[in-house]
């Protein structure tokens, strides 16, 4: 089962269903077809094209430029995705951060490889983990990765 089917339905068996949604490091917003009835914010440093061309076809999808290793607010929200993100974020950013993703009501992490430590105030309510198919891309030679996903609540 991809990613995207995983992650459908872990939300699913925790009757998470949001209306808000906040993706940090959203890139192209992967995952705003799990949501088409919510309102999702993405934000990231870049703004790819394809996201550009996504933004102008859906009322229900805003980007804004954050760079999230300076002190930023994050919206309060139904729940915060931090899709292979949060490992580009410096350790001390992080800190600030996760206490502004605490505002919102879940959380939803996908670590690449290696799990980031998240504060003991998020409760895990699922977990999941995989290997990707083989791929290649960023002139790699082809590999897979080990994908966890987890979804916590706030306290
Ligand atoms: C590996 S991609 C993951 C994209 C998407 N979340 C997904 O799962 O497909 C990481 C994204 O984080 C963004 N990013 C990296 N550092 C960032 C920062 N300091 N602040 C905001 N976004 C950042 C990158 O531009 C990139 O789009």
């Amino acid at each position: 089962m991809e990613l995207k089917n995983r992650i459908k339905k872990i939300l699913n068996e925790n009757g998470v269903n949001p209306k808000t949604i906040v993706d940090l490091g959203c890139k192209q917003m992967r995952y705003s077809d799990l949501f088409p009835n919510s309102r999702i914010l993405g934000f990231d440093i870049v703004q790819t094209m394809k996201l550009y061309k996504k933004l102008q076809q859906n009322d229900n999808l805003s980007f804004f430029f954050k760079n999230f290793n300076f002190n930023q607010n994050v919206p309060k929200s139904d729940l915060v995705i931090a899709s292979l993100f949060l490992h580009f974020i410096k350790k001390e950013a992080r800190e600030k951060l996760f206490e502004e993703i605490k505002k919102s009501k879940y959380f939803l992490v996908v670590h690449l490889d290696k799990r980031i430590q998240i504060p003991k105030e998020f409760s895990l309510i699922a977990k999941d983990e995989f290997h990707t198919e083989k791929e290649t891309h960023d002139e790699l030679p082809e590999h897979s990765h080990h994908l966890f996903i987890e979804l916590y609540k706030t306290l």
